[in-house]
């Protein structure tokens, strides 16, 4: 498994439901991974898990593989649902796990996260584990109380600063073109590593309408080890001006 704390940032790319072989091609075409060797940092993209293989094959270190999402459940009866093991057979070596999409679309709690954190960390898998408050609950005051309790319920045991990457992304700012403060992206990031016990030196990345024009100067924040993308990550160009931001 990656030490991901050897890392000096890392960028991930989260595709989300976006993608096809016409897209797939034209994306690494564009993409010009050569721009990014000899760099201490790692980069990960992360496509629909039906593509990890045909991604795979186009992908060289230091751009690594990811998956979006993965079961809960090892094996059995349950339809539809893609395991660890299956992620890890695929090339995968790092998994987003509890994004806000599958906490409210999909009624995922912290309790399956840590399921799953434990299945991917089995399967030599790093998990990165996201989290982040409503708009509601910034206004009311609670977001410090909501990603403490995220991150202390849903962290696998064996967790350590070597095998997991935090994600924080404030629900309100994905894919809204809105991003917090800069002053309020270095106070959450450094509440998680400095108010929640052990959690000093993990890798804790920012999430939430990331694009060029913003990239540098979130990744230049002290207690900000890298980026989470949605959007901008889907056009090879930008991704690459984030990439070597
Ligand atoms: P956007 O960059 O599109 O806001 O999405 C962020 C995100 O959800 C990454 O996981």
């Amino acid at each position: 498994m990656l030490d991901v704390n050897k890392f000096n940032k890392i960028i991930a790319a989260n595709w989300k439901l976006n993608a096809s072989f016409d897209f797939i091609k034209g994306y690494f075409d564009q993409l010009n991974i050569d721009e990014l060797k000899n760099n201490e940092n790692c980069f990960i993209i992360c496509p629909p898990s039906p593509y990890l293989n045909s991604c795979s094959k186009l992908m060289n270190p230091p751009v690594l593989l990811g998956a979006q999402n993965c079961s809960k459940y090892n094996d059995g009866a349950y339809t539809g649902e893609v395991s660890a093991l299956m992620l890890a057979e695929n090339q995968c070596k790092v998994c987003i796990i509890g994004h806000s999409e599958r906490r409210q679309i999909f009624n995922e709690t912290n309790e399956d996260i840590k399921l799953k954190a434990e299945n991917l960390l089995k399967n030599d898998i790093n998990p990165i584990i996201c989290v982040g408050e409503t708009l509601e609950e910034k206004e009311g005051g609670s977001k410090f109380d909501i990603i403490q309790n995220q991150i202390t319920n849903s962290m696998p045991k064996n967790a350590s600063k070597h095998n997991i990457i935090v994600a924080y992304e404030p629900i309100w700012a994905i894919g809204t073109g809105l991003t917090p403060s800069l002053e309020d992206i270095s106070e959450i990031h450094s509440f998680i590593k400095k108010s929640i016990k052990g959690f000093d030196s993990y890798k804790v990345l920012y999430g939430g309408s990331v694009k060029s024009v913003n990239s540098e100067q979130i990744m230049k924040l002290k207690d900000v080890d890298g980026l989470l993308v949605g959007g901008a990550s889907l056009n090879p160009h930008e991704f690459i001006k984030i990439m070597t931001s």
